[in-house]
């Protein structure tokens, strides 16, 4: 094989020289994913609605020998989301990947889902995803270069028993999202890809541990037994971050332990 093929080879998962936006980044998978992303190279602004929440990841980041920078910012106002993306871009100069892990969930019976919290679930699993993507976007059409990494779920791909009229919509729009964005930016070598995992044990998911019945119909649903782990989610953002995806774009990725294929 010719030397050049093989250095490009070697280079697949190298994400050294990068700038990754990971909103969210206070939350267990968005403090992984930070983590994740500077192992393999990247300098790494995390957001999340307050400063102080993000201390944890930013230490995790130096720890690793790569910059970071800690930015308040509530995605679902589009003025915070413009501050984000100009901090960024006057620290670092430009942003090569995104990752929009910010997001909520709510569970009630369809029939008392209450209005005003469907609404603030679609506020920010969906109005947020899309404002990140907006302005962020707007940075890599500039560069002729980005990849935007969104996080859906399972739960946007098939219903589920347990309340989730907001949030498997909210999941949905954000796969719609995805391809959306895929096809409008390919033009601008941006790749737009999401990455929909099923369960972790964390904050975010408190209610099904708590419930012992829940929690067995979640487990029984995965053909591979267990729930997701860290290193399953910062395997797939890695992925789709780095140049052994660049011919990947518009898809859906499934980090689910096989619960979709069957
Ligand atoms: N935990 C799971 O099992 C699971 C499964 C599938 C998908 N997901 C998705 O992964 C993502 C992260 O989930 P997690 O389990 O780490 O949850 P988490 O609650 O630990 O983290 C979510 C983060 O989003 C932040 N956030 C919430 N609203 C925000 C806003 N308006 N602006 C900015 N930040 C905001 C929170 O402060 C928190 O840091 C979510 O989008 C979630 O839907 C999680």
């Amino acid at each position: 094989m010719e030397q050049v093929t093989l250095d490009k080879i070697k280079k697949l998962f190298c994400l050294e020289g990068k700038v990754a936006v990971i909103t969210g980044g206070a939350g267990a998978l968005g403090e992984s994913i930070a983590a994740g992303l500077a192992v393999y190279g990247a300098d790494i602004v995390v957001t999340g609605r307050t400063i102080a929440t993000l201390e944890a990841a930013v230490k995790g980041v130096e720890k690793l020998g790569r910059k970071a920078l800690a930015v308040a910012c509530d995605v679902s106002k589009e003025a915070d989301v413009i501050n984000l993306v100009q901090q960024t871009v006057d620290t670092f100069g430009k942003i090569d990947i995104l990752v929009t892990v910010a997001g909520i969930a709510k569970r009630y019976p369809a029939e008392e889902f209450p209005a005003e919290d469907f609404q603030q679930v679609m506020d920010i699993n969906v109005k947020g995803t899309f404002l990140t993507c907006k302005h962020v976007g707007r940075v890599m059409k500039e560069q002729g270069f980005g990849k935007i990494i969104t996080i859906s779920s399972v739960r946007g791909f098939a219903g589920h028993p347990g309340g989730y009229a907001a949030y498997g919509p909210s999941k949905a729009a954000v796969d719609g999202l995805t391809k959306q964005l895929a096809t409008e930016w390919a033009k601008y070598n941006i790749t737009v890809n999401a990455i929909a995992p099923t369960i972790f044990w964390t904050p975010l998911t408190q209610q099904v541990l708590e419930d012992e019945k829940l929690k067995q119909v979640f487990l029984s649903r995965i053909p591979l037994g267990r729930a997701a782990v860290t290193e399953d989610m910062v395997g797939a953002t890695v992925y789709l971050a780095a140049p052994a995806s660049d011919f990947v774009t518009g898809q859906i990725l499934y980090v689910d332990g096989g619960c979709t294929a069957g």
